[in-house]
Parts: structure tokens; sequence; C-alpha cells
């Protein structure tokens, strides 16, 4: 492991691009905000940058990072696109959207970042720290969530700075996120398919598609030695204290995930309680989830019991975090 760096701490302001571009052109690890959560990232084009971000993060290698570039024209250098990925691409870059594409055949990224494969996860997105960061470096960063590997993603610098201090170089400290869950994972290498629900909802894309999205379940063949999404079979997003969910009854001494205003029986006997959104609007909620799972998971509760929350919109996302963080820890692999 890395530990044992000095990880710097420094403003998002005017002056961070160049210290954080001259980090990475270095082959550093620099954790940035982007609009989704904080990524950590590498020079996509230096395998030892890279195998060290895999270190730092304790992450296996087998599972490949999203290459981040500055615009439409630096992905179409990386990944070949077709009309249909092409018109996502237009319509919702700079955005919290990742496509998945074949790999151009002079494509610079290092093969570790790629594990391998012949295709590459590709997004713009649109935070203007990080968008200041890819233009001043001028080359594609790979960036998983600035997280250790397995834990609750980062939406705020301390939530970076808990996890990595001391294995990264440096953290850009632009404030808390707006979307608050990672980028939506579209695979367009046949016909377009949601890999990962995730900060644009489907919704959105089906209307510029004019298509309904197949589901990665609908056809995903998981005996191949390379899954569709690879990073999914894991088990992510964890809070230590075991979590259940759609909760309508609430034991004593459970901190509770509420959502809207619903009380459910029992919620006076609960340790602490966080609301994702008192109003029941789910992109609030989104910008809450991984800050209020941190903050309950502090406390030691005996359990975390999260309520219901819809599937419409960002729903659909935020389901699928809680219900990867409600997985037993015995079954990580
Ligand atoms: O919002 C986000 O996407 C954030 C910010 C930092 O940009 N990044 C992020 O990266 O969530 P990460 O590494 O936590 O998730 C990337 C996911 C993994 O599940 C990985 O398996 C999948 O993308 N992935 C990467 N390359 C792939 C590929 N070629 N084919 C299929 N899935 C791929
Ligand atoms: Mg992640």
């Amino acid at each position: 492991m890395t530990v044992g760096l000095t990880t710097r701490t420094i403003a998002g302001d005017a002056h961070a691009a160049a210290d954080a571009a001259r980090c990475l052109e270095d082959g550093g690890l620099v954790a940035f905000p982007t609009e989704t959560v904080y990524g950590l990232g590498a020079d996509a084009t230096n395998a030892d940058a890279v195998a060290r971000l895999y270190q730092a993060k304790g992450r296996p290698s087998f599972n490949p990072l999203i290459a981040h570039v500055e615009s439409v024209a630096a992905a179409l250098d990386i990944a070949v696109f077709d009309g249909l990925s092409l018109r996502l691409a237009n319509a919702f870059w700079p955005g919290p959207l990742t496509l998945v594409l074949r790999k151009t055949t002079h494509c610079p990224v290092a093969e570790l970042a790629t594990a391998g494969l012949d295709t590459i996860a590709v997004r713009v997105p649109a935070h203007p720290t990080a968008r200041d960061i890819l233009r001043t470096l001028g080359k594609p960063v790979v960036a998983p969530s600035a997280n250790i590997s397995g834990h609750v993603s980062p939406t705020t610098a301390a939530h970076v700075e808990s996890d990595l201090a001391g294995r990264i170089d440096l953290i850009v400290d632009g404030g808390p996120v707006a979307v608050g869950v990672e980028s939506t994972i579209i695979s367009c290498l046949g016909e377009p398919m949601l890999l990962r629900p995730g900060g644009l909802p489907r919704a959105a894309i089906e209307a510029v598609l004019g298509k309904t999205l197949l589901n990665v379940t609908d056809d995903a063949d998981v005996s191949t030695p390379h899954p569709l999404a690879p990073g999914m079979l894991e088990q992510h997003y964890a809070p230590r204290t075991p979590l259940r969910l759609n909760a309508t009854r609430i034991e004593a001494g459970e901190a509770v995930l509420a959502f809207g205003k619903s009380i459910p029986a029992g919620l006076d006997q609960a340790s602490i309680v966080l609301n994702l959104s008192e109003r029941g609007d789910p992109v609030e909620a989104a910008a809450n989830l991984f800050g209020h799972l941190r903050a309950l998971d502090a406390k030691g509760a005996s359990g975390i019991a999260a309520m219901t929350v819809p599937m419409n919109g960002l729903g659909e996302a935020i389901n699928d975090r809680l219900r990867r963080a409600a997985v037993p820890a015995t079954s990580i692999a």
C-alpha cells in the first residue's frame, strides 16, 4: 500500500488546475470534484500512475476505469462512436453519462486502465474544476470514485481525506458535489444497454434515443471472462453498519435513513434519523445519499434502517446503491 505519502489539500480555485495537472503529469494521484462524486485521477496514458491508483484504492485490477476527457472531440480520439453514441454524447456531455465503446486503434490509454478489454468507458464531466484540470493536462485522466474500494463514494473533500489521506498526492477541494451519485453507464457496443443507473435518469436517455434501454440483466453473460460491467459484480457503496431496505418499522437503537414525510412505526426509538429529502425530491435525495450513509455509519448503531425511495428519476440510481449497500459483508469477495 502507498500509505505514508503526504497528501496536500488545496482549494478548487483558479490556481488549482495548474497544480493538479503538474502533479498528474509527474505520475501523481489527484482527487478532484466532478458533478457526480469526487474522482481519484491518474494520467490515463501512464501505466505506472494507473498501477499506483489501483493500489491506493485497493481496487482489483481487473475492474476497468472510466477515462475522463475535456470534450467530445477528445473522446473521438480514444473511442469509436456510431450515430447513436454520438447523439448521446452531443446531448449529454459535459454531464453525468459514461459511454462504453470500442477503443480506437491508436488509443493512448494504458492497457491496465481498461483491464485488457478492447472497450473503454469514456465521460466528459461537467464540473468546472474537473474541466479545467483536463484542459490544462490535455490528456485523458482515469478516475474511479475517490474512496477505498468497496466503500461509500465521496461527495466532499473531507470524505476523500478520511479514506485516502496518506495514500494519494493531492486533493482539490471544490466543496460538496451537485449530483451525489455516480454517472449513468451505457454500453453502446450493440443495442444501447444500461450498465449502471446513475446521475442521468434513464428517461432522459431514452427520450434522446427514441427507444428503450436494455437492462444489463436482460442478456448479460456473467460466465464470460469479461462481464459487461465488471465492477457491478462487486459489493459496492457499503457502510460498515448492516443496512436493511424498505423499513416500515424501526427497531430500538437503529439509525434511520428516512425519505419524505411519512413516519414509520417506532421512529421515536431510533438512535438518529437523517432524511434524504423531506419534500420527497429524488434529486435532493441523491445529493444527500452518500453523506448521510457515512454520517449514520459513524454513529455505531446496531443497524441502519432505510425507508423506501420511489424509483422515479434518480430514484433508480439511489435504489441501486442502497441495494448494494445492503449486501451482507460476509458475501464480499
Ligand atoms: O461518476 C462517475 O462515473 C465517477 C466519477 C469520478 O467520474 N467515477 C466512477 O468510477 O464511478 P468507478 O471506477 O467507481 O466506476 C466505473 C465503472 C465500474 O463499474 C467499471 O467496471 C465500469 O465502470 N467500466 C469501466 N470500463 C468498462 C468497460 N470497458 N466496460 C464495462 N464497464 C466498464
Ligand atoms: Mg466507485
